[in-house]
C-alpha cells in the first residue's frame, strides 16, 4: 500500500479480533513512529507498549472510566443520557479492548526553553508526538492493522501512569489501540476544502 492510499482508505477502528500483532509489525510501527519530524531534533518523547493481558484488561477498564467521564463531565453540553448508556454498551461489548496499545509520552524532565516560552515547549512535544502517533497509525494501517488514537486518557493521567509505570519526568500524551479490525472501517466524512481553507 503506498502512502496515498493509506491516507485516503484509513479511519478509525474501534473494534478489533483478538489475533495478536506479531513482534515484527510491532517494531515496523515504533520505527515509522520515530522517524518522524521532531521539533529541536531532540527525541523527547517515550512509548509504553502494552501487549500482556492484565495490563490491557487495565488499560482497557481505565479507557470505559475516561470515556465516560468525557461525555458526562468534560464536555460543556454532556451527552444525552441515552447515548452514554449506548456508548457504554458498546464498550462493554468490547470496544477498545484491543491486542496492543502504544501510549505515547512526552519528556518534560529536563526543559529547554526558558520560562517564558514553556508553554511553546510544551506545545512543540505535543506537536512532535502528533506527528510520531500519525505515521506509527499509517505505517500500522498499509499492514492491515486499524487503530484508534485516544485522547481521553489526559483526563484521568494519573490512574494511567500507575498502569503503565513510564519514566520519572514524563506526561502521557495519548494513547494508540491497534488490532486487526472486526468490522469493516467507514469512512467519515471530511468538510469539503473551500469550507476549511483559503489561498492566499
Ligand atoms: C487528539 C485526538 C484524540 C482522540 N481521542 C479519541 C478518544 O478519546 N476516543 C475515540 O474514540 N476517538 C478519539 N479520537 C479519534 C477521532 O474521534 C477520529 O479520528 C475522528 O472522529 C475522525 O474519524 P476518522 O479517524 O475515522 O477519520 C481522537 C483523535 C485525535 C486526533
Amino acid at each position: 500500500m503506498d502512502v496515498s492510499e493509506a491516507i485516503f482508505s484509513r479511519s478509525s477502528i474501534r473494534m478489533f479480533k483478538s489475533d495478536p500483532i506479531p513482534d515484527e509489525a510491532i517494531t515496523k510501527i515504533l520505527e515509522a513512529g520515530i522517524r518522524a519530524p521532531m521539533a529541536g531534533g531532540i527525541e523527547r518523547w517515550y512509548f509504553v507498549v502494552v501487549r500482556s493481558e492484565d495490563k490491557r484488561r487495565a488499560i482497557y477498564e481505565l479507557l470505559k472510566k475516561a470515556h465516560v467521564l468525557y461525555a458526562t463531565k468534560v464536555l460543556r453540553t454532556p451527552y444525552p443520557e441515552e447515548s452514554v448508556k449506548k456508548w457504554i454498551a458498546r464498550m462493554e461489548a468490547g470496544m477498545y479492548y484491543a491486542p496492543l496499545y502504544i501510549a505515547g509520552y512526552i519528556d518534560l524532565g529536563s526543559p529547554r526553553y526558558i520560562d517564558e516560552y514553556s508553554d511553546i515547549e510544551r506545545i512543540f512535544l505535543y506537536q512532535s508526538i502528533a506527528a510520531a502517533f500519525e505515521n506509527m497509525i499509517l505505517m500500522a494501517w498499509s499492514m492491515g492493522i486499524g487503530s484508534v488514537w485516544i485522547g481521553v486518557p489526559l483526563f484521568m493521567r494519573e490512574e494511567f501512569d500507575k498502569v503503565l509505570e513510564p519514566p520519572q519526568g514524563m506526561e502521557l500524551a495519548g494513547i494508540l489501540a491497534l488490532g486487526y479490525p472486526a468490522v469493516q472501517p467507514k469512512l467519515k466524512k471530511r468538510k469539503p476544502l473551500n469550507e476549511t481553507t483559503k489561498y492566499i
